[in-house]
């Protein structure tokens, strides 16, 4: 038996390694000392039998075999060309140990190889781990897992997310019991409805303290998650892609990342992984030491009008406000009027734009605004000159339903890709554009691993040939947002919801895995078009400057004074980001359930701003005090409202910050908290800390 340990900051993962089958996991959690006797590691943690099981347990196995007897769900579903089940019987085959382990099995008779591998980020605190099936031979595979961990018996609950249009990321709590738990996301895109992960809390686990387990499948096309309890107790945790998302005989299957963290404190320790990984490993950043610019986006203000009148007045309005880049929405392409025809012909609109988007370019580069463009590629409307010319393009049978008017273009297909290709770097060769929006607006008529592949590929051909554009991940919303799409992209719509609310939830969840630096938020219209609600001016900006920062409404709607918060806060925003775009955000234990709030602290611990959101009515008329999080206990902070101007006249009372700073120690903020002034639902307080 070898045994290897893969270190990743706080967490530690034990493999045990025999000659005769495959490896298994002995240890998942805090990192062990260095020097630690892995042999009596794996030794305490082997089952005991009694009646009822087989003379020896089947190992729960990095892929759990039905050859090996294993009682629960099969890491590996392979089958002949002509359907015969194959049951392998792996073998120990090769090992490779550089920045990665690779551990490679062999059955030779069936000639089917098996790969998994690790890499850990000692930054970051994430294993990165994937599985590879070789065959000699074709073979249809119906199900590969991802290196299959086992979950934690301390855990009660695991947190899954759910989702919809506009209130993406709904964590939901299920709790452990004999059985399985099933994620099987079909739509063939990550989806509003099924972000890829799952948090696996140990009793007691808060957002700041106790120890949690968690998991991301960095895949776009949709994700099947197996959480199992086998009679025995042991609990198996499975990610791979949607079931049959290649659906043809191949010689290689190969897993999505399974991006894996550990914290002993709390949810936000796996968060704070999530977030740096994504920001520092995943994402390429075209231009890294650039501020993070304000967006100005025109879709909720003109939809499908455009006019260069209208658009030259709002961008003027928009760069007095504090927008640096315009990003031109849907509309500005051939016949696309409504939402019914056009998707497909991506050259300019000769009706709305008779002199091309040059002048609208020039009047934005002008103001010193960057500009971008919004795109759909992967999608085409029946009613577009690409479908009559290429019906052949369509994935699926031009009978199914349509979504929103459109067909889904066949990714898979080289030609298309070539097409759209030329397309968009056209347009992109031909005028100064130095963003794309780039969309997805329907589920696919089946999930199919090779639509993903080739979106992947056409990002990176673009990317490749426009190193300094860059992409933000669109899909109604949130509904194309993980690890994999974020490989390509560098921003996500976090939700079509531009409601201050519903957002200050959503951004919440989100931060579970999302750093602030890609989230895109954007301040709404005064009624929010997709609620109808009414939010002031201060709570729509401050919740939008909580994320990556934009305006999203008709800014000629702005009275003199939302214009002046407006600005002032998007000052704040800039002078701010800088600090902000390598923060945690660490989500803060409200005692009140109306209070949805948040820490983001620098990366050397000496600033942090709080985001206390009002986000229902309280029970209690006084506000309950509100305790900080990571801070360093003997040392002192001073801590100052930022946004003391919106004290309401409801506020009677003198708590000291309503009259200026605070001098804490830091056990004192993480213990007692801080007690704010009074305020009304459907805001924010802002608290900004500096360690003395
Ligand atoms: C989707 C996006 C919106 C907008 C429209 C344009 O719904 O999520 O932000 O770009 O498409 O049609």
């Amino acid at each position: 038996m070898t045994h290897y340990r893969i270190d990743a900051l706080r967490q530690t993962l034990v493999l045990a390694a025999p000659s005769d089958g495959l490896p298994h996991c002995t240890f998942w959690g805090a990192r062990l000392p260095d020097g630690a006797d892995l042999a009596q590691v794996a030794a305490s943690a082997a089952l005991d039998l009694t009646g009822g099981m087989l003379d020896a347990n089947p190992e729960l196995t990095l892929c759990p075999q039905t050859a090996a007897a294993f009682p629960g769900q099969p890491g590996l579903v392979v089958r002949s060309p002509d359907g015969t089940p194959l049951r392998p019987v792996f073998t120990k085959a090769g090992t490779k140990r550089t920045d990665t382990l690779s551990l490679a099995y062999t059955d030779e008779d069936l000639g089917l190889t098996l790969t998994f591998r690790f890499a850990a980020d000692a930054a970051t605190g994430i294993i990165t781990a994937s599985t590879t099936l070789d065959s000699d031979t074709p073979v249809l595979c119906d199900w590969l897992a991802a290196p299959v961990l086992p979950g934690p018996q301390l855990a009660d609950q695991m947190i899954d997310f759910a989702g919809r249009w506009c209130d993406e990321f709904q964590p939901v709590t299920t709790p452990w019991a004999t059985g399985i738990r099933a994620r099987d996301n079909r739509t063939g895109r990550t989806g509003h409805e099924h972000f890829p992960a799952i948090i696996l809390p140990a009793r007691g686990c808060t957002n700041t303290g106790g120890e949690a387990h968690a998991l991301h499948y960095g895949w776009s096309g949709g994700h099947r998650m197996l959480a199992e309890e086998l009679p025995d107790g042991r609990r198996q945790i499975q990610f791979g892609h949607a079931t049959a998302s290649d659906p043809l005989p191949g010689t290689r299957f190969e897993t999505a990342p399974l991006y894996a963290a550990f914290s002993d404190t709390g949810l936000n320790g796996c968060a704070v992984s999530f977030q740096r990984h994504l920001r520092d490993r995943i994402v390429t950043w075209p231009q890294p030491d650039t501020p993070r610019p304000v967006h100005y986006n025109c879709w909720e203000a003109i939809y499908f009008d455009h006019s260069l009148a209208a658009l030259t007045a709002i961008a003027d309005r928009a760069a007095a406000l504090g927008a640096e880049r315009f990003v031109l929405d849907d509309g500005w392409f051939k016949g696309r009027n409504d939402d019914t025809t056009s998707l497909g012909d991506w050259t300019i609109d000769a009706t709305k734009w008779p002199d091309g988007l040059t002048p609208l370019i020039d009047h934005i580069h002008g103001l010193g605004m960057t500009f971008g463009l919004w795109f759909e590629p992967e999608m085409v409307n029946a009613d577009s000159d690409l479908a009559r010319a290429h019906p052949d393009w369509i994935l699926g049978p031009t009978t199914q339903p349509l979504g929103r008017g459109q067909y889904v273009l066949d990714m898979a297909n080289a030609d298309l890709r070539d097409h759209l290709f030329t397309q968009i770097t056209t347009t992109l060769s031909t005028h100064d554009i130095e963003y794309i929006k780039w969309d997805h607006n329907r589920v696919l008529p089946y999930n199919d691993a090779a639509q993903t592949r080739g979106t992947y590929d056409l990002l990176k051909r673009l990317r490749d040939a426009h190193p300094e554009v860059e992409i933000e991940s669109c899909s109604s919303g949130g509904g194309r947002i993980d690890f994999g799409i974020m490989a390509h992209t560098q921003r996500v719509w976090l939700s079509d919801s531009n409601d201050a609310l519903s957002r200050l939830r959503i951004q919440h969840d989100a931060a579970l895995f999302l750093p602030s630096c890609v989230t895109g938020s954007h301040v709404g219209p005064r009624t929010c078009h997709t609620t109808g609600r009414i939010h002031s001016i201060s709570f729509r900006a401050w919740v939008a400057a909580q994320r990556h920062m934009g305006f999203e409404m008709d800014p000629r709607e702005l009275t003199d004074a939302e214009a002046a918060t407006l600005t002032k806060v998007t000052a704040w925003y800039k002078a701010n980001r800088d600090w902000l775009r390598t923060a945690d955000i660490l989500r803060l234990d409200a005692a009140d359930p109306a209070i949805i709030a948040e820490q983001q602290q620098a990366a050397d611990g000496t600033r942090f701003v709080v985001f206390a959101g009002h986000a229902g009515t309280s029970t209690q008329i006084a506000p309950r005090p509100l305790r900080l999080t990571g801070l360093d206990p003997a040392a002192s902070y001073t801590i100052d409202l930022a946004n003391r101007e919106d004290i309401s006249s409801l506020s009677r009372g003198t708590p000291a910050l309503k009259s200026g700073p605070l001098t804490l120690t830091g056990q004192s903020l993480m213990s007692q908290g801080i007690a704010l002034p009074y305020d009304l639902p459907d805001s924010m307080w802002i608290i900004e800390g500096h360690r003395a």
